[in-house]
């Protein structure tokens, strides 16, 4: 049987303006984001007796229907009529309730590796479409490289050439407290009325074109998380850590999605090890610590 290895990337958004609750009560965002040279590894392999199963090297990853990898399979069957199966070996890196989209890029590689199995049924548009119904964070995952996501996550689109090398193969490390964050407790937050959360898209739109027009502007001036003031309210264990980077190490650093990941932009000589070891000293031995570049 046919066998596909797949890397699913890890994401961080370095900037997040969440700019209102929608009717469908989702919420409206602009967002630039880049995948990471961090990231899960899915291996698809072809299934005679036309079933899914999944397996995974990290035993708190529910391997059951509710994984997005074998959601991802049912919607490709749906969508695409396909009578085989195939057997999922995961090898899980990204940390979950982490903001860094491990779910749904995981999602984004098996319907990558079953349209591949299955000669190609689905073209980059239709892939996108069937990518959405399974996550909002989905459909960047089919895109190389900093894009710029709008509507609840689906429209998304390359950030202009100028801009993007001001972000690929930047040093990032990437940090977790050993507790997550459910994304919809933190989208229930700001809903809820938490002040000052939302940013008018008018004025999302003014700062991101402001970064993207000034040519010499570094990636740290992009970072803004507007997820912050929810999930700092409750989590201080972030805005603290945060804070005494800033203040140490003179690095930019923000939260990721809707948390609980952060990361620090660091500058090629910046001390990599020193920081290290205060997340550690702050968060302790349960903290993910990772270092990546910005795809
Ligand atoms: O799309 P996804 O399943 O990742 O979203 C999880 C939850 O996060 C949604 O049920 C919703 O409550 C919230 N969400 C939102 N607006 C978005 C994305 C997610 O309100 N753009």
């Amino acid at each position: 049987m046919s066998a596909l290895s797949i890397f699913a990337p890890a994401k961080l958004n370095l900037f997040l303006a969440i700019t209102g609750r929608r009717a469908d009560g989702f919420h409206d965002l602009v967002s630039v984001v880049a995948t990471v040279d961090v990231g899960d590894t899915l291996r698809v392999t072809g299934a005679a007796d036309g079933k899914f199963a999944l397996s995974c090297d990290d035993a708190a990853v529910p391997a059951d229907g509710t994984n997005l990898v074998l959601k991802a399979a049912r919607a490709f069957v749906g969508a695409t009529g396909w009578t085989g199966g195939a057997s999922f070996g995961l090898e899980k890196r990204i940390p979950m309730g982490a903001g860094l989209g491990g779910g749904s890029s995981d999602a984004v590689a098996a319907l990558r590796g079953l349209n591949a199995l299955a000669g190609g049924p689905l073209g980059p548009g239709r892939l996108a479409e069937v990518a959405a119904t399974l996550g909002s964070d989905c459909p960047l995952f089919l895109h190389g490289g900093p894009v710029v996501m709008r509507g609840r996550g689906e429209r998304v689109e390359a950030l202009p050439a100028g801009a993007a090398a001001r972000l690929r193969g930047r040093r990032v490390l990437i940090f977790k407290p050993g507790f997550g964050i459910a994304t919809p407790w933190a989208y229930g937050q700001m809903a809820a009325g938490a002040p000052g959360s939302y940013v008018p898209a008018a004025e999302a739109e003014r700062r991101l074109a402001a970064w993207v027009e000034r040519a010499e502007a570094p990636a740290e001036e992009l970072l803004f998380n507007g997820m912050e003031g929810v999930a700092f309210a409750k989590f201080v264990a972030l805005p603290t850590l945060l804070e005494q980077l800033r203040a140490r190490f003179g690095v930019a650093a923000r939260m990721s999605g809707s948390g609980s990941a952060c990361f620090a932009l660091l500058a090629e000589d910046a001390p990599g090890a020193a920081i290290r070891e205060a997340i550690r000293a702050a968060w302790g031995a349960s903290a993910f610590v990772t270092e990546a570049r910005l795809a």
